[in-house]
């Protein structure tokens, strides 16, 4: 690929503006000034630097982010900040978008990517994997409500039956539950549908992907084997992040 399109590929702007940048030498490959724009590169393994910050060539992006409380999913959010404000101009010229949505008062893991295919195999309705919610409750937890969670509660507008899975009270207003589709509010709808309300929402695990040492508003580049463990169907064997 040409050093300017590789350049622009990785969000550093248009192509006239890529062709500037390698003309100035603030391009570097193997700690030298490449100043040929049309230079062929291959792009394998490619490290290289702009202004003395390393990259690694990345022909897509999945990054897990820790959503932290009171950010919203929204590129043009209103009342709040929006999850973007927590990434690099590289990675918002890209186009990089949410895996789904958490509400603004909902924290966890939250996927985001700029490859359009993936991101419509795990938001596609009969394709989701299943996520981890954990629970603070309003009104202590009844024995009934794990019990209806669990044979599946209506929601209104949504067709079917929303069940839950492994749903476990943790303490008296505390539990986590596994759901297995993604319509708007789900678990504050169905926590409201067997009489209870959430408090406090926090996704812990989307398939066998879990969070646990990333703290609020950090993110990282998924591995091959982290975006493998997203997009599995069980939640058996979770590797951390
Ligand atoms: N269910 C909700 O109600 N809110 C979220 O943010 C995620 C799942």
């Amino acid at each position: 690929m040409l050093l300017e399109k590789m350049l622009q590929s990785q969000g550093f702007g248009s192509r006239k503006h890529c062709q500037q940048l390698i003309k100035t030498g603030a391009v570097c490959i193997a700690g030298q000034p490449v100043t040929e724009p049309k230079q062929r590169l291959e792009l394998q393994d490619l490290n290289f630097s702009v202004y003395g910050q390393d990259y690694l060539y990345r022909e897509k992006v999945y990054i897990a982010l820790h959503k932290p409380l009171n950010y919203e999913c929204s590129h043009q959010s209103t009342h709040h900040m929006s999850v973007f404000d927590l990434f690099n101009e590289m990675l918002i010229e890209r186009g990089i978008q949410c895996v789904g949505r958490l509400d603004q008062d909902t924290t966890g893991l939250l996927l985001l990517t700029d490859d359009g295919q993936f991101l419509q195999a795990l938001t596609h309705p009969k394709k989701h994997v299943p996520k981890v919610y954990r629970v603070i409750t309003a009104d202590p937890i009844t024995v009934q409500q794990i019990a209806d969670l669990m044979a599946g509660v209506e929601l209104r507008n949504e067709k079917g039956i929303f069940a839950a899975t492994d749903v476990q009270a943790l303490a008296t207003q505390e539990l986590v539950m596994t759901v297995h589709q993604g319509v708007y509010h789900q678990v504050k709808r169905m926590l409201a549908a067997v009489g209870n309300k959430v408090e406090q929402l926090h996704r812990a695990e989307i398939g066998q992907l879990g969070l646990q040492d990333l703290a609020q508003g950090e993110w990282l580049y998924l591995t091959p084997e982290q975006l493998l463990a997203a997009k599995n169907q069980s939640t058996e064997g979770i590797m951390t992040i």
